[in-house]
């Protein structure tokens, strides 16, 4: 089925452009070719400000989401939308048959098991990979969101880079970086590039909220006493080095780093980040072995209620280590990228907008 916005409506186009070739119709009205996208997992947190980022660059962006997803940030934005299952091949080869760029964002982040997360990382990738190569071999870019954690944790502070061997330490990174490697053992006929994103933080994340909340509540957490250093980049920056990623030639069959220039301590980001607040800290010495027994207290209560926490026992055996430091130097010169919000004002944004939206 394809509707026109996310909400399902038409009201603003006439019925006619309901059919298949949306695109040309619209480009035709403006005299101008107008790049088109593709991309999975929009409903998500990194995934709808691609969307809103894509849009604002000018393209028309088609989506594909399940008809469960939740439509929160995407339903006032003007999108095509395919409701359908991953899976579902005459879904794909529609979706893809006529875009310019693919950006392949759907993943799982949170499993019980390590089969869900190969299941949907890997799998799904390779079969959209084998559709688009049959579909559209002259597809311009084909962009893979992969994750820091396929290469696995820094040894000390010096930062981890593209040169080192991969060494993921949980099921997702090892389910990233299975499907990194299938862009290289069987390459596609098309164009791609592969990003491996540092931890991402901003507006919308329920995942970096759990950090914010403890914050405000003026709890400084800090694991087995020591701590940890990390690598971070701001959503508003991925999006604007997804795309610069997309439409660069240099990029091309490369995988790369993407992470704010500066790597930040925990205390360092917890004391930034109450100071913005207007909060003051204590700490709070959580062991690494409650940590774990409390998330696999989690997993089985979310097992039983077939849902899936924040925090769960994959993410903790990553807590384990305490440097995740990443270069993006690569990136950086390369494209060249180095448009980066300063962490104060990205942290600032981040904070207003949850507690906007009375999430803090
Ligand atoms: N957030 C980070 O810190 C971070 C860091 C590195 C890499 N990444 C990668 O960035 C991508 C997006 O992450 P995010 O933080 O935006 O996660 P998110 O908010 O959980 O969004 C995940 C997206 O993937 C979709 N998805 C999950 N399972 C799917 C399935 N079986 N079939 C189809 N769609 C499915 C979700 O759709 P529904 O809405 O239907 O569930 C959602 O749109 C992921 O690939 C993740 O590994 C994230």
């Amino acid at each position: 089925m394809s509707l026109l916005n996310a909400k399902g409506q038409n009201d603003s186009v006439s019925p006619d452009l309901l059919v298949s070739g949306w695109f040309d119709k619209i480009a035709k009205k403006s005299n101008q070719p107008m790049k088109k996208a593709l991309v999975t997992g929009a409903s998500g947190f990194i995934g709808s400000f691609l969307v809103e980022h894509l849009l604002a660059a000018g393209y028309q962006v088609k989506v594909i989401i399940r008809t469960s997803s939740s439509l929160e940030w995407l339903a006032d934005l003007d999108v095509e939308c395919l409701y359908g299952r991953l899976d579902d091949r005459q879904l794909l080869e529609r979706a893809v048959r006529d875009v310019d760029y693919i950006f392949h964002l759907a993943g799982k982040t949170r499993a019980q098991t390590d089969r869900s997360f190969y299941e949907i990382n890997y799998k799904l990738t390779k079969n959209l990979l084998e559709i688009v190569s049959r579909s559209n071999p002259g597809l311009k870019k084909f962009t893979y969101l992969s994750s820091f954690a396929a290469a696995g944790p820094s040894r000390t502070i010096d930062p981890v880079t593209e040169e080192d061997s991969p060494a993921p330490v949980s099921s997702f990174g090892k389910s990233k970086l299975a499907t990194e490697r299938l862009f290289f053992n069987n390459p596609p006929v098309f164009p791609f590039v592969i990003l491996r994103p540092a931890l991402v933080f901003g507006p919308r994340d329920r995942v970096s909220l759990q950090f914010f909340r403890l914050l405000n509540k003026s709890v400084i957490p800090q694991i087995n006493g020591m701590d940890h250093y990390v690598s971070l980049i701001y959503v508003k920056d991925l999006v604007n080095a997804l795309l610069a990623a997309a439409e660069s030639e240099e990029t091309n069959q490369k995988i790369y780093f993407v992470a704010a220039p500066k790597a930040y301590s925990v205390s360092e980001l917890s004391r930034l980040t109450l100071i913005l607040l207007g909060k003051k800290g204590f700490r709070l010495h959580v062991p690494h072995k409650f940590l774990a027994g409390y998330a696999n207290f989690k997993n089985v209560l979310h097992g039983f209620f077939k849902g899936q926490g924040n925090l769960n026992s994959d993410l903790v055996n990553e807590l384990k280590y305490s440097f995740w430091i990443c270069s993006s130097a690569k990136f950086q010169e390369e494209l060249p990228f180095s448009e980066f919000h300063s962490m104060e004002e990205s942290l600032q944004e981040t904070i207003d907008w949850y507690s906007g939206y009375g999430w803090l």
